[in-house]
């Protein structure tokens, strides 16, 4: 197991490592981007929620208020249909709210069809590279100069197993976790020693969400790990602990 590894899973995060940092999480509204998003605000984090669902975003709001955390922000995004002139403005908004950014986690992904290529869906291929990658890639490139803006930055993708060794049937969900291993560590060598942005991916490993269920149907989700209990990593690599840890890809859960 690597340092950083190791690191990252015995991380136990101060209540104040994220005070005065700005953390944009994608797919805010459920799920792990929603326990990640909880989990930034309650150590100081001011969070930017973005994700599809408003009413989603609006209770996760909510419950960050009433933990008396810093006051969020909502970024109501269909990253389906978003185009790059609208990650434009919202870096604009974000710039005039808060002048930089500390961190990215991309988080929001689709799952697609479990089907064998030869019948995999044409459109279902477009819209699961079009969320998972090509928005991955339009968001960064849109919030890089407010990333640059920080004096300590982290940009965090989240990959899947199926993304370092392809698996049967997982079609374009397996194939844009592969190519965002690709982004991160083009963008991680791209910035190394040019900006104090470094560049990861956290694989958080079966997790008991939505996506999971719909994966694999007749699993006992009980059995499985809740998204507020794989946090330690993300936090690490997030924050300032994760210092000089460049172009790696984590577990949240390593075997
Ligand atoms: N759970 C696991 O076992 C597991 C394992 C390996 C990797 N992962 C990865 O972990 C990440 C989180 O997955 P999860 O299990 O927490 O999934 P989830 O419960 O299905 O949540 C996915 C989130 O992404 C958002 N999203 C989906 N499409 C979007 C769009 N077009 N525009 C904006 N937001 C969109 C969803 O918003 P709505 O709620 O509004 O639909 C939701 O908040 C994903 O990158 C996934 O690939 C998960």
């Amino acid at each position: 197991m690597s340092t950083a590894q190791t690191n990252a899973m015995n991380y136990q995060c101060p209540a104040d490592a994220f005070k005065d940092r700005i953390i944009l999480v994608t797919g805010a509204g459920e799920g792990i981007g929603r326990a990640a998003a909880l989990a930034l605000a309650k150590h100081g984090a001011t969070v930017v929620l973005l994700g599809r669902t408003p009413a989603k975003l609006e209770a996760v709001y909510d419950e960050i208020k009433a933990m008396g955390a810093p006051e969020p922000a909502m970024a109501p995004v269909n990253l389906e249909v978003a185009r790059p002139a609208d990650f434009e403005e919202l870096a604009g908004l974000l710039g005039d709210t808060f002048g930089r950014l500390d961190g990215i986690l991309h988080n929001a992904s689709v799952l697609g069809e479990i089907t064998p290529l030869d019948q995999y869906g044409y459109s279902t291929w477009d819209s699961v590279l079009q969320v998972n990658l090509n928005a991955a890639f339009y968001l960064t490139r849109s919030l890089l100069p407010l990333l640059k803006d920080s004096a300590d930055a982290s940009i965090l993708f989240t990959t899947s197993s199926v993304g370092r060794k392809g698996r049967a049937f997982w079609g374009a969900y397996a194939v844009s976790k592969f190519a965002t291993e690709g982004l991160m560590q083009v963008l991680a060598d791209e910035l190394e020693n040019v900006a104090p942005i470094r560049v990861n991916c956290i694989n958080p490993g079966a997790t008991a969400t939505r996506m999971r269920a719909m994966a694999y149907p007749a699993e006992d989700a009980t059995t499985l790990k809740r998204p507020e209990d794989i946090l330690a990593p993300y936090l690490f690599l997030l924050g300032p602990a994760g210092h000089g840890v460049n172009g790696q890809s984590l577990d949240a859960q390593p075997r």
